[in-house]
């Protein structure tokens, strides 16, 4: 492998060095374009890439979008024209708007608590993408395939990317719309795996629930209080001074005890590792390091030495194979202790006391296979990746027939192939609310589809309207935790009183009865690299009054999902319909509307994931004028490996109406090989913000004579 990899880059370095710039197509929609003296040892491999890319032909020359390379100042540039009134979008973890037209970004992962560092142009991730939507709905995707401390920037009809390190390559994606663009996107650089159902339940955490009785507390608490829950998450306070692989003999004694509490109540554990090591001979990670020279160095050979949580550190070199490999067994013992999932953080790696709160840039990185040893300057914006691919596999040294479950605050474009991820320190206010929609919307339209930000915001006060309004627009989201900081007010769902507690458990009862159809997202996404969470403009791609809508969201194709406080939003054309959840109206609660011709399948009402079964669906159905409607479900095991071989079963609803005003839905098995049994079905018929049901029935088909007239306005309803 490693000998093939080596032959590549030599190969590439033959064809380019001193050469003019060259472009190729690398599939017919598909071209990348390299600099004259491109340095393929600075570049190569691509870390997005799941594999090199190999020139199918010469560059088709109707090619729209062409880079322009020039050299300034010792940087690299790369200037590119799009079209006048194209919008953008994408360019990753950003702040402020949805659209991305005249908005800057530094790719250099930083650590940035509120977000408010740089102006918020470089939070924890970098993805050098951006995705261009024209005025007909047609699209393009850009890729710098550049690791280098770089920036973007967008004026006029102008792309500018300026990188510290040397020419890259660009990579350009053509689409008739911006999905096709993302699965083109998803094929070259890979998609998330499918994680276990459990982590898309509701997640419980704050820094830190300690010592273990305050833990189980929590726990007890949300089962008592009869609120969904699947996680509990364990920040640096479970640790031994912050030495990470270690527990607190004193408030976390038994691990596999606490562990065993949290799983009998039908939940899992999660635990914080940072990748600082505390420099403290005799503690055995930092012996094991340092013993075999796994720390990154500086570039005189000593170990680069920050401050972290526990003091000062030394941080594993995580380009090195064998070091990734020493990481992978670390976690694996730890696994074993009682952890069912991994939370990586502070990997940009963020250095209290380093330049600019990270590692210095002349730090040096050995590499291997392939990657040559190089600075920091290299290296940075892929650290943390490298720890979440090393995190992975060790979760999967120690269970084997489990999926993996890691969150990751930094990563870097292709990193959906390892990790979710949250957005790091926001804050509990309404604008980083506000701005969570289009942070976590443009992530997905840069390969992410699992994330989400701290739900409630994590520094500052929380207060309790704050928190009902979060939850009632933010369990759509594909990440759902409620996450606050160590001196902040509580901010578990009950922390405010029964009326708010009330609210937030109604948002998120409603997640777990759209687990069918939001584990379906999760499935598809893992195939095709489509977003869980989609910006509104994707409901119909030509029509431009939906182009900057960023409070209005989608789950999938067939939710629109308004929040309440979204005032005026724009909306799509068509008969969409609000879905009445509940009797009672809370006046928190985002509406939730149907897409005309959509069918989706709910389930019933279970306290976590565990206990889910999709043996009794409710079909939220909304025929299209036509009198039909159609939806898919997904169905398997929950976790494990078994659906790669077949043992998963994918089921098509398809719906029509009758002269007599009869609807009725037919619900067939389409794929997999697993038999789940019959169903017991129901309908439930949407329309003017009303709601029929049929009569439950088991079988493959179900009907009811619908309600007469249809005299619905979604815009009406919404205002
Ligand atoms: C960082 C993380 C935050 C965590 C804290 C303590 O600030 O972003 O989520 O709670 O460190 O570990």
């Amino acid at each position: 492998m490693k000998r093939y990899i080596l032959l590549a880059i030599f190969l590439v370095t033959a064809i380019f060095s001193a050469s003019a710039q060259q472009s190729y197509m690398i599939d017919k929609a598909v071209a990348v374009f390299y600099p004259k003296d491109f340095q393929a040892e600075k570049h190569l491999p691509s870390p997005v890439f799941e594999r090199e890319l190999s020139p199918v032909g010469p560059l088709d020359p109707s090619w729209r979008i062409r880079p322009e390379y020039s050299q300034h100042g010792g940087r690299s540039v790369v200037r590119i024209t799009i079209g006048e009134d194209d919008d953008i979008y994408g360019t990753g973890e950003v702040i402020g708007d949805l659209r991305r037209n005249g908005k800057e970004v530094v790719f250099w992962n930083s650590d940035n608590y509120g977000y408010t560092k740089n102006e918020g142009k470089n939070l924890y991730q970098s993805h050098p993408w951006v995705l261009g939507l024209r005025k007909d709905g047609s699209a393009y995707g850009i890729i710098a395939d550049n690791t280098w401390k770089s920036s973007l920037k967008s004026e006029g009809n102008t792309l500018t990317f300026v990188s510290e390190g040397p020419a890259f390559r660009v990579i350009v994606i053509e689409g008739e719309s911006s999905k096709e663009v993302l699965k083109t996107l998803a094929k070259l650089s890979g998609t998330m795996e499918l994680p276990p159902m459990w982590a898309i339940g509701y997640q419980q955490c704050r820094y830190s629930y300690y010592p273990d009785t305050r833990v189980k507390n929590i726990v007890d608490s949300l089962r008592q209080e009869r609120f969904p829950a699947d996680v509990v998450w364990m920040d640096i306070d479970y640790m031994d001074s912050f030495k990470v692989f270690t527990f607190n003999p004193e408030t976390f004694p038994d691990p596999q005890g606490l562990s065993d509490h949290i799983h009998a109540r039908d939940m899992k554990a999660v635990y914080m590792i940072d990748p600082g090591i505390k420099v403290e001979p005799g503690y055995f990670v930092y012996d094991q390091g340092h013993k075999n020279d796994y720390f990154v160095k500086k570039p005189d050979g000593t170990e680069f030495t920050g401050s972290v949580w526990p003091g000062p550190c030394n941080f594993p070199d995580y380009t090195r194979h064998e070091v990734r490999s020493w990481w992978s067994g670390l976690t694996k013992e730890f696994m074993l202790k009682g952890a069912d999932g991994l939370w990586n953080d502070m990997n940009e790696p963020s250095v209290f006391d380093g330049v600019d709160g990270t590692m210095d840039e002349d730090a040096m990185h050995l590499g291997g296979d392939g990657y040559t040893a190089d600075s920091h300057l290299r290296y940075h914006n892929v650290y943390g990746m490298n720890m979440v691919k090393a995190s992975k596999e060790g979760s999967l040294l120690a269970h084997p027939d489990k999926r993996p479950f890691v969150l990751s605050r930094d990563n870097f474009l292709g990193g959906q192939k390892y990790g979710a991820t949250w957005t790091g320190d926001n804050r509990s206010s309404w604008d980083h609310l506000k701005m969570s929609i289009p942070m976590t919307l443009n992530l997905g339209l840069s390969g992410q589809p699992f994330n989400g930000p701290d739900l409630g915001g994590f520094s500052a006060d929380a207060e309790a309207e704050l928190l009902a309004h979060w939850y009632a627009t933010g369990v759509y989201f594909p990440f759902v935790r409620n996450h606050s900081e160590k001196g902040t007010v509580n901010q578990e769902p009950w922390a405010f009183g029964k009326r708010i507690e009330d609210i937030c458990r109604t948002a998120v009862e409603r997640r777990y009865r759209l687990l069918p159809y939001i584990y379906t997202l999760f499935r598809e996404a893992s195939i095709d690299g489509l977003p869980v969470m989609r910006p509104l403009f994707m409901a119909d791609e030509k029509d431009l009054s939906l182009r900057q809508e960023q409070r209005v969201y989608m789950l999938g194709d067939d939710l629109m999902i308004i929040p309440r406080w979204a005032t005026d939003p724009s909306l799509p054309k068509g008969d969409w319909d609000i879905i009445r959840f509940e009797d009672k109206d809370d006046e928190y609660q985002a509406y939730v509307a149907l897409r005309p011709g959509a069918i989706v399948p709910m389930a019933n009402l279970y306290q976590s994931t565990e206990q889910f079964k999709a043996d009794s669906l409710t079909l939220l159905v909304n025929p299209a004028a036509d009198g039909l409607a159609s939806g898919v479900m997904y169905e398997d095991a929950k976790d494990g490996f078994e659906y790669r071989k077949g043992q998963f079963a994918e089921y098509a609803f398809t719906a029509s109406t009758d002269a007599k005003g009869v609807l009725t839905v037919t619900m067939k098995q389409t794929g997999g090989k697993a038999d789940y049994g019959r169903k017991t079905l129901r309908i439930a018929y949407v329309y003017d913000g009303k709601i029929a049901y049929s009569p439950w029935t088991k079988g493959e088909s179900v009907s009811m004579k619908t309600p007469k007239e249809k005299e619905f306005s979604l815009a009406r309803s919404v205002r």
